[in-house]
């Protein structure tokens, strides 16, 4: 249970309980994003694209949205990414290195599920950056790195489990955040009516729809 204020738009809020908070959180509990630095997503998903969100709000000067789909980077760039990168197009550790003039992120973010993407946000890292991973693959998948390459570098790998949020006290800070227009979640959502669900469920998994909400009209 969290309180919010009474004026909240409750009917929108439920996203925040999880993938958001945990994109939110990540950025400014887990690896708490400095002002001025450099912060790169892999995966511009609900947990990316939060993640994009709150890196500006934390003064992040460079911020790298890495995806596959077109739609979804277009959308990172308007909820505050600084660079776009297609990652069927473009390498995106390479990308993220002549972005960041060479030296490479000082925080990434794996949150597309897969094992290969872990290796690239690893690779994108600057020495002493640290790679969050919130991203989650079927249980009991592994995942490699180059060993000297994290450690000579000193860069640091964290898992992160819903952003690190105490939620009674994160999830109202988002909501304030939202109603000051500084974190504007709404633009991951779409609602459906009770009726669509089934729409809303095929939308959710083909990606056309970041975060459906389901409306039940009394
Ligand atoms: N750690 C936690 O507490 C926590 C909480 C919520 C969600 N999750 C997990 O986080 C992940 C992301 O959740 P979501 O809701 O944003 O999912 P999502 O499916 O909306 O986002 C994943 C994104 O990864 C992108 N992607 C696919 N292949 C890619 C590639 N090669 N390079 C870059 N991007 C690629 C997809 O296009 C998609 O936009 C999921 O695995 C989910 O289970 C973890």
């Amino acid at each position: 249970m969290v309180k919010v204020p009474k004026n909240a738009p409750l009917e929108l809020l439920g996203p925040l309980g999880c993938g958001i908070q945990t994109g939110a959180g990540a950025v400014m509990n887990a690896l708490k994003v400095r002002p001025g630095s450099s912060f790169a997503t892999f995966g511009g998903g609900a947990v990316g694209l939060s993640a994009v969100m709150a890196a500006r709000v934390a003064g992040a000067t460079t911020i790298i949205a890495a995806d596959v789909v077109p739609s979804r980077l277009e959308l990172a760039r308007e909820l505050g990414a600084t660079h776009i990168v297609n990652s069927w197009e473009t390498d995106p550790v390479v990308a993220v290195r002549e972005i960041t003039g060479g030296g490479g992120a000082h925080y990434t973010l794996e949150s597309s599920g897969r094992p290969a993407v872990l290796r690239q946000a690893i690779d994108a890292l600057a020495a002493r950056g640290t790679c969050g991973i919130v991203g989650a693959p079927a249980l009991g998948t592994e995942a490699s790195f180059d060993v000297n390459g994290v450690m000579t570098a000193g860069k640091r790998i964290i898992g992160i489990i819903e952003g690190d949020s105490k939620p009674d006290l994160f999830i109202p800070a988002l909501v304030e955040l939202y109603t000051q227009g500084r974190f504007p979640f709404d633009r991951l959502v779409k609602f459906y009516a009770l009726e669509q669900i089934n729409q809303a469920a095929e939308d959710s998994e083909k990606g056309i729809t970041i975060k459906p909400i389901i409306r039940w009209e009394s």
